[in-house]
């Protein structure tokens, strides 16, 4: 440890992650900001993998944050025994990983998001009665959506997203992740929903500029927003000469910027991503999908801002506190 260290920051995600550029020029910024003073503890991925949490290095606060292969309970584990000050919720960070709950905390802090309801088909053809399915729209327990709608996994791991449309289009949408120059298919041979599995089925929001809008959010008081073409218009990604995928900066709002500040404290996830879809008619948005960590590719502004925010806020959550063993549940 660097002798003038007062704040070891634990760094525990994916190798991916911790070695992305985005991830290096924040905590890059964290570090030299010179408010406070902090060190970094990065946990090795022999370290996440292999040892007993017992074993982990020891920290004040920890930025840790799941992507696919993050041994999430391990880490919950550690942050029980050590309670280090967690920038993001662990706990909130398995609530993330399930479409049903997201949008149950999302109504419950009087978030907007598409008008949905959650089936878990039983397998295969086996029937339940509140579920009917016809040509242009399907209802469940007597709520009905009408065609274009979206139908979603609940396993919120699992992209393949369909929009079904009603004649004369008749037909699917598969959406998945994207590849260099696709991010979805039509199949017109495809009329009918899935029938194994859990999924959300919402409304189909037409969206201004038949985009989505990424939504970064940084704590409560900052968020860093862009437009991207949606996956829905015709599944061709739109690059830029160098492959970067053509974005737009957006001003947000100031509902918007509310809604952006509710998400960061009702998922407890201080750096968290979400997608907002506002209406092509300009009257309202809705919010899609709360994806938790993740950062802006390619902006020097916001790399700045965040590792500013983030020593600020981490100097005010540790300093002039020994949380080793007393701090307050962070998990
Ligand atoms: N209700 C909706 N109305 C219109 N389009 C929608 C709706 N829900 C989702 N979409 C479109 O489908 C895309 C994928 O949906 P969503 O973001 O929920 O899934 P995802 O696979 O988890 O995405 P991500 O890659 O952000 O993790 C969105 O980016 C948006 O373009
Ligand atoms: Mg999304």
């Amino acid at each position: 440890m660097n002798s003038g260290c007062v704040v070891r920051v634990g760094v525990c995600a994916m190798p991916k992650k911790v070695h992305s550029e985005p991830m290096r020029k924040i905590l890059g910024e964290l570090v030299s900001s010179g408010v406070g003073s902090f060190c970094l503890v990065f946990f090795e991925s022999r370290t996440l993998f292999e040892q007993p949490v017992q074993e982990w290095p020891l920290c004040d606060a920890l930025i840790a944050f799941y992507s696919e292969g993050f041994p999430l309970e391990r880490v919950v584990a550690y942050a029980e025994l050590r309670r280090p000050y967690c920038l993001n919720s662990l706990r909130e960070q398995q609530t993330l990983l399930d479409r049903a709950k997201v949008y149950q905390v999302l109504v419950r802090h009087q978030v907007p998001v598409p008008r949905h309801v959650v089936v878990r088909h039983q397998d295969g053809w086996a029937c339940d009665s509140r579920f009917l399915e016809h040509d242009d729209y399907i209802e469940w327990d007597g709520v009905r959506l009408y065609k274009p709608f979206v139908e979603k996994p609940v396993d919120a791991e699992d992209h393949r997203v369909c929009i079904y449309y009603a004649k004369p289009l008749y037909g699917c949408r598969r959406l998945f992740r994207k590849t260099a120059s696709l991010s979805s298919v039509f199949d017109p041979e495809c009329r009918r929903v899935r029938r194994c599995g859990s999924f959300i089925y919402e409304e189909f929001i037409p969206s201004e500029h038949q985009s989505d809008i990424k939504v970064y959010a940084v704590g409560p008081e900052y968020a860093y927003a862009e437009r991207r073409k949606s996956p829905v218009v015709d599944g061709i990604v739109e690059r830029n000469t160098v492959g970067k995928e053509v974005r737009f900066p957006v001003e947000l709002t100031a509902a918007e910027r509310r809604v952006a500040a509710t998400i960061t404290t009702a998922f407890g996830q201080f750096v968290c991503g979400f997608d907002l879809i506002r209406h092509a008619d300009g009257s309202s948005f809705y919010v899609n999908d709360v994806n938790g960590f993740s950062f802006v590719k390619g902006s020097e502004a916001y790399y700045r801002s965040c590792g500013r925010i983030l020593a600020d806020h981490l100097a005010r959550e540790c300093l002039g506190r020994s949380r080793l063993g007393d701090g307050p549940p962070g998990v």
